[in-house]
């Protein structure tokens, strides 16, 4: 019932258009919807989408100009919208009780997450936040992002605590550009040759359906998934911006393809087969200072690389396939691309992209330690918790003064994609040795792998509040997975 791969063109999503712009500020409108897509060749599935559409409208700003989207929910949740690798205001952060509950919606706290502590693997946080803690917006929110940032490729997508995993499942997910002047001074690939590749597995029913092991499939009760799934779900259809392993017809010219891992927990290693090169322009929160060539990309969830590919250097007619060397079957395809013609191409990738400042180890004025492991609990629920704790709102694992520069160091028992909201860090060691050649630039995510130790020097910079970090195998921070940091 599956498709053959490659039959399906690549979708490139929609970009958002200012619903009007007032003193020098652009205001947006994305209502979450369910909506009926086609996903598999002849058959329905049911999204839930921003603006319906799974991925949701690209959203693109400007460095330096604030805009503002209003969110309205029309889901049957709530939902907590959060601009990933976004320096904005602990208010429009989307923190994880920040809600927008749909209008005429009853929420209980007080019953949220206690469900039935005896079974299932995942009993998330909600039990470990006081009632006093819930921000209920009815209907709709305003987010003000004021994208004090560099260009960059973020994105967006729900944040409600405890049911993240299987509400970005659905669909609540979205490509989010910042760009600037200098970037576009680089003369990089742009227009038809710039492409967001939002990458994530999903799994279907017979009928169409997205197949997700919650315990409630209604995401109003008891969160988590059936015990099985502890370690994350994953799906065994590849989906590029939504579709099944789609084909783009590219020109002999080269592109800019800005590489999200949108999965729940699905870790990819991409290559090009028959052979090639991927130049690395950009990292999570923005460009490198300078290009680097790689074979691979090992890329873990909420990850972004902004590459450029040249398919000049492939014949006319011959096609060059995005693999996952980490799959097999199925999940080793992505997508392909099919060299249809010789074209003109004026962009090119400058030695020097952008004012990267290395951070220097000794200007950290604190360093802090996060072992994030699974846990049990003693009625011997196992858990994933960050320094054995599960998340608890009202804690703070970290003060970080605004503008400091700490040390942070991961350790994991496991794959653990790490994330901080806020700040951007970059990586200075992996178990005491040099970093990856992927780990250049500033970042907002480190996939720890397991028994590793992973230095990082992070900056807080923009706002003061409560922010947190996170894992972002999506089921594990469902899982409570969290903690908070407090910027003073
Ligand atoms: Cu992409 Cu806290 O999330
Ligand atoms: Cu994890």
């Amino acid at each position: 019932r599956l498709p053959e791969p490659f039959r399906v063109p690549l979708p490139v999503p929609r970009t958002a258009v200012p619903v009007r712009t007032a003193n020098g500020v652009d205001h947006y409108e994305l209502v979450q919807r369910v909506a009926d897509v086609e996903i598999l060749p002849g058959l329905k599935t049911e999204v839930w989408g921003y603006d319906g559409s799974f991925p949701g409208t690209t959203l693109v700003g400007r460095s330096g100009r604030q805009i503002v989207v209003r969110v309205r929910n029309e889901l049957p949740v709530p939902t907590s919208t959060h601009l990933h690798g976004g320096i904005q205001a602990p208010d429009s952060d989307g923190y994880p009780t920040d809600l927008v509950v749909p209008k005429g919606y009853r929420h209980d706290p007080a019953s949220s997450g206690k469900g039935d502590h005896g079974h299932g693997a995942g009993h998330g946080g909600a039990m470990h936040v006081a009632p006093a803690d819930w921000t209920l917006s009815q209907g709709a929110k305003e987010y003000t992002y004021p994208l004090d940032q560099p260009a960059a490729t973020l994105w967006y997508h729900d944040h409600r605590m405890d049911f993240s995993a299987p509400q970005v499942w659905r669909g609540l997910a979205g490509m989010f550009l910042v760009r600037d002047d200098e970037e576009e001074a680089l003369g990089l690939p742009t227009g038809d040759r710039d492409i967001p590749l939002m990458i994530c597995d999903r799994a279907f029913d017979e009928d169409g359906a997205l197949r997700y092991p919650s315990l409630e499939p209604s995401l109003t009760g008891t969160p988590g998934v059936e015990d099985a799934y502890m370690e994350g779900v994953m799906g065994d259809v590849v989906l590029v911006n939504g579709a099944p392993w789609p084909e783009l017809e590219v020109d002999a010219a080269r592109y800019r393809f800005r590489l999200l891992n949108a999965s729940n927990a699905r870790r990819y290693r991409l290559e090009l087969e028959p052979g090639g090169r991927f130049t690395q322009i950009g990292s999570d929160a923005g460009l490198l200072a300078a290009p680097r060539s790689h074979e691979q990309l090992p890329i873990a969830p909420a990850e972004r690389f902004d590459v450029v590919v040249d398919f000049a250097a492939y014949p006319v007619g011959s096609t060059v396939t995005l693999v996952n060397t980490l799959g097999e079957g199925r999940t080793r395809q992505v997508m392909r691309f099919k060299v249809a013609r010789r074209a003109k191409d004026d962009s090119n990738v400058p030695s020097r992209l952008a004012d990267v400042e290395p951070l220097r180890a000794a200007a950290a004025v604190a360093e802090r330690r996060f072992d994030f492991r699974q846990t049990s609990t003693s009625d011997g629920t196992r858990i994933w918790t960050v320094n054995g704790k599960p998340f608890r709102s009202a804690e703070f694992a970290a003060r970080p003064r605004l503008g400091t520069v700490e040390r942070w160091r991961f350790t994991s028992d496991f794959h653990h994609p790490v994330h901080l909201h806020l700040a951007h860090f970059q990586v200075v060691a992996r178990s005491g040795r040099e970093p990856l050649a992927t780990d250049a630039g500033w970042k907002d995510t480190v996939d720890v792998r397991p028994f590793e130790v992973v230095d990082v020097l992070a900056r807080f910079s923009g706002h003061r509040g409560r922010y947190m970090f996170h894992c972002h195998n999506l089921e594990h921070e469902d899982m409570a997975m969290m903690a908070n940091f407090q910027v003073v």
